[in-house]
């Protein structure tokens, strides 16, 4: 393969990772146009071994002197970093929280692994801690994401090629987002009556327009729709439960059916059944000033004009797949397609954008990704005039904001050339696109930490939700051994855990002896949580710490009561060195207990901690003799002769001699 470059050699790899679990389903040429070897793959990276071989530190068992507490410190959230705030993705971890845990399990040059990786956040965290980082991810989405932030362009090279492609596309597309200026229009700041000077051709720009849902009235059979019938000071708003302005019946809008009309669907070049909508207030401005109105003539024609808008650039003409996510748009819309999440004007935006950047730089379309879900039906418009997606469904709401993507892109833009500072420095990074379940292109104990934030069940369907932005790359997740629990995809609670453990057996395999992996948990069923609680003991971990994450105060708390589920959850657990569970393993009796305690108690923080307890010591012991099969040989009163006759307390808790000293400093 000498001479060939990265990419040639991917090329003739594929073959070679095509069986390896969560290959992506994709055109060959998709997945090779996507990636950016020997750093980001679109698949399996067939380059990891070697990245481990040029920057890992080979494990010897001999020599191995590593020995750590579980992480136990409060730690701040921080979810407001231009870097958390650039791309949406479900559940991101912020990177600030990940670097402690970074920090303290492992020494800079080091290597971290995230199986789960999602949007890269671990591989942020690594790289500003000046770590190593191997991650991996099922979804081509999210490594894309990843990648886009590991491996970004400079702030000025991405400044200046941004600017070219907004400059292209503005060009040919501002027209769709002009609206007329009027004097019926309502200054939004004064909410009085815009002064227009010379109103003749004076055009605003539009920032976004309101759509409602035409419902039926139950008792009289004409057509409502809400927004309408509004007051004219303030268009657009209006109640769920409101008088039908043609019969005078009070009409709750949950009770009201929607109008479906037929329509004829140029993509599909087909007539399909739709739910009729009506665009009821325009946000718009002139210069820094903003305004409002309801849609005028102007405003009718340039929709009529834009609808039959023949689209000249390529647009994903895909099936949503049958799924608990998109079940909710085919129901509540008829949705059937892609390009049906979008209204003709923005689909066109968005197919120049992605036409713009596949000619000039692909990087670029990263941050019109950022956007699409916002340019799609998803984003609704609360009653407290901000538009939202909700968060982990594909739910289309009767009120929805169309948004100007270039008014959006412009509030996008100063957080996400922030974050580029921030990423502007060299990073060693690898990324892979797989499932866990299979990580045969990692050598086994060659990780130094993991810290891992895993699907948690039913929770989030995360090949749905990210098939809208897969399908304008035109790479899809490979859901076989997407560890979920969904109905349609055959997945029960119990195929979820046994897919969980495949990623956990993996995960133990290319840690290094006696390292740690921490794994984010987040709020779910008890259920759920047994499982992947079973599925980390059952490969072989051994659970030290159990924290929580208290969102409100946006610290990890101890863990003190048995509700702690509630909460997300941190779990700390190491890869024990095979002469404690191996080969050499006592029976009970034989100087076991002592052993057990004492590895135990080592890597308990060196403070008052539960742990620590006469009770958890015993019920460690009684885990550690399930766990290896052994038949259980002492009650609670001959072991804590054990206890009495080999360590120390203090306090109520036990201590190693070695640890008393510290101990008592801790206490001052
Ligand atoms: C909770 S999210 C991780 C989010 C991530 N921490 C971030 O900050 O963006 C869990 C991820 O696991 C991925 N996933 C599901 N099954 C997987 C599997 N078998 N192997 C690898 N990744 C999988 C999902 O696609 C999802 O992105």
């Amino acid at each position: 393969m000498k001479g060939k470059t990265y990419s040639q050699n991917l090329r003739e790899f594929l073959d070679l990772v095509k069986d390896i679990d969560g290959f992506p389903k994709a055109e060959n040429e998709e997945i090779l146009s996507l990636s950016d070897p020997p750093t980001y793959t679109a698949c399996p990276n067939p380059f990891i071994k070697e990245f481990i071989e040029l920057h890992g530190k080979p494990y010897n068992f001999n020599d191995d002197k590593y020995l750590k507490a579980p992480f136990t410190r409060d730690i701040r959230e921080g979810k407001h970093h231009p870097i958390y705030l650039s791309h949406t993705y479900h559940t991101k971890v912020p990177h600030q929280a990940v670097q402690k845990y970074i920090e303290y399990y492992t020494n800079p040059g080091d290597i971290v692994f995230d199986g789960f990786c999602g949007t890269g956040m671990v591989g942020i965290a690594a790289a500003l801690s000046n770590r190593k980082a191997i991650l991996s991810e099922i979804s081509p989405f999210a490594t894309f994401v990843a990648n886009n932030f590991l491996n970004s362009l400079s702030p000025n090279d991405f400044t200046e090629v941004f600017e070219e492609i907004l400059q292209e596309v503005r060009s040919e597309c501002e027209w769709v987002y002009k609206t007329k200026h009027t004097s019926k229009s309502i200054n939004t700041r004064t909410k009085k009556n815009a002064e227009v000077i010379d109103s003749f051709g004076k055009l605003g720009s539009i920032n976004y327009i309101v759509w409602n849902d035409v419902y039926q009235c139950p008792v009289c059979n004409n057509e409502i729709c809400l927004g309408e019938t509004s007051d004219e000071k303030k268009p657009g708003e209006y109640n769920e439960i409101f008088t039908c302005p043609h019969c005078y019946s009070v009409v709750n809008e949950s009770n009201a059916k929607k109008v479906r009309v037929e329509k004829y669907d140029a993509i599909l070049k087909e007539n399909i059944e739709t739910v009729l909508d009506k665009p009821i207030l325009i946000s718009y401005s002139v210069g820094k000033t903003n305004f409002w109105k309801k849609p005028d003539e102007y405003d009718f024609q340039l929709i009529e004009e834009i609808e039959s808008l023949k689209i000249p650039y390529w647009v994903p003409i895909v099936r949503m797949p049958n799924g608990r996510s998109t079940s909710q748009a085919l129901k509540s819309h008829n949705i059937t397609h892609i390009h049906q999440y979008f209204t003709n004007r923005n689909l066109y935006v968005v197919s120049k954008f992605l036409d713009t950047c596949k000619r000039k730089n692909f990087k670029i379309w990263f941050i019109i990704s950022s956007l699409l879900q916002k340019a799609s039906k998803l984003m609704a418009l609360n009653k407290d005039y901000v538009g939202r997606v909700t968060k982990g469904v594909l739910y289309i709401s009767s009120t929805r904001q169309e948004i100007n993507l270039f008014y959006f892109i412009n509030k996008n833009i100063t957080s996400f050339k922030q974050a580029l500072e921030t990423l502007n420095f060299d990073k060693t990074i690898i990324i892979s696109t797989q499932s866990t379940t299979d990580l045969s292109n990692i050598s086994s104990n060659s990780i130094d930490y993991i810290f891992t934030d895993p699907p948690f069940g039913g929770n989030i369907m995360y090949s749905e939700l990210n098939f809208i932005w897969e399908a304008f790359l035109r790479v899809f997740t490979n859901v076989e051994h997407e560890a979920i629990e969904n109905k349609v995809q055959g997945k029960s609670l119990q195929d979820y855990a046994s897919l969980m453990v495949r990623c956990f057996l993996e995960m133990y395999r290319i840690l290094k002896p006696n390292r740690w992996i921490t794994i984010e948990f987040h709020n779910s069923k008890a259920s759920v949580w047994n499982s992947i609680q079973k599925a980390i003991t059952s490969v072989g971990f051994k659970i030290s710490q159990v924290s929580v994450l208290d969102k409100k105060v946006g610290s990890f708390k101890q863990i003190t009561t048995n509700n702690s589920v509630k909460n997300d959850l941190i779990i700390s657990a190491f890869k024990p060195k095979k002469e404690y569970t191996g080969q050499s393993i006592k029976s009970p009796g034989k100087g076991l207990e002592i052993e057990v305690l004492r590895d135990q108690l080592k890597r308990l923080p060196i403070q008052q901690n539960p742990g620590r307890t006469d009770k958890m010591l015993f019920s460690k012991m009684l885990a550690h003799y399930v766990e290896n099969g052994f038949k259980i040989r002492y009650n609670s009163s001959n072991f804590y002769k054990i206890l009495d006759e080999n360590f120390v307390k203090f306090d109520g808790y036990w201590f190693l001699e070695e640890q008393v000293q510290e101990y008592l400093k801790w206490k001052r």
